[in-house]
């Protein structure tokens, strides 16, 4: 199976499923990181590990369309199997999604249906809840919606602050998407409307 990595930023995640790969804890060959940002480290890391990366300007397009069509193009041209967004800051068009049905998997950094957006983390945080957590879950049309894979739960504790929380929460993503991704290579999720069956 053939995965392309989307990801704007940092890449942690990316260079979590990197080591993931090396381990043979997933199977799969990365093929591809996409971003759309230049700056990302993400593609800085992608190149380390020796992998294709592609850099697609969405200042250059008008209409959304035409910036996916383009990754769409990118993706073919390797035979991309599955899609992996780590961090990348783009909601998906439906026509899109339609076109990967079921192959792309989203990571949040908290417990879906709480605290959806790019800020799961903090908002968490400053709700003042005492457990939140990640989920890895099927991308569908709406913003951190799809059907949920796996979750693990992440304790806040009165010691914790905003920063020692994102790295409890970032140790544990690092951890569960591997896990998801080995469970799809394997054929072991059964999506049933918005249940997740893991079948053997
Ligand atoms: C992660 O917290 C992920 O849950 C969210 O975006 C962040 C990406 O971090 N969707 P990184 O770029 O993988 O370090």
């Amino acid at each position: 199976m053939k995965i392309a990595i989307f990801a704007s930023g940092r890449g942690t995640n990316l260079a979590a499923i990197i080591r993931a790969k090396k381990k043979g804890v997933i199977k799969s060959d990365i093929s591809l990181v996409v971003s759309d940002d230049k700056k990302a480290l993400a593609l800085k890391r992608a190149a380390r590990g020796g992998i294709k990366t592609v850099f697609i300007d969405p200042e250059k397009f008008t209409i959304k369309e035409d910036f996916e069509n383009e990754i769409t193009k990118a993706l073919e041209a390797e035979a991309i199997d599955l899609i992996i967004l780590a961090g990348f800051m783009r909601v998906l068009s439906p026509a899109f999604v339609g076109r990967f049905k079921d192959r792309i998997l989203n990571i949040h950094p908290a417990l879906l249906p709480s605290f959806k957006g790019a800020q799961g983390i903090k908002d968490a945080f400053d709700y003042g809840v005492k457990v939140t957590g990640v989920t890895v879950h099927f991308v569908d049309e709406k913003m951190d919606h799809g059907p949920i894979i796996l979750q693990a739960a992440v304790k806040i504790e009165e010691a914790d602050t905003l920063e020692s929380l994102e790295a409890k929460i970032h140790k544990v993503e690092h951890k569960l998407y591997p896990l998801a991704i080995r469970l799809f290579e394997e054929g072991k999720l059964k999506a049933e409307g918005r249940k997740v069956k893991i079948v053997d």
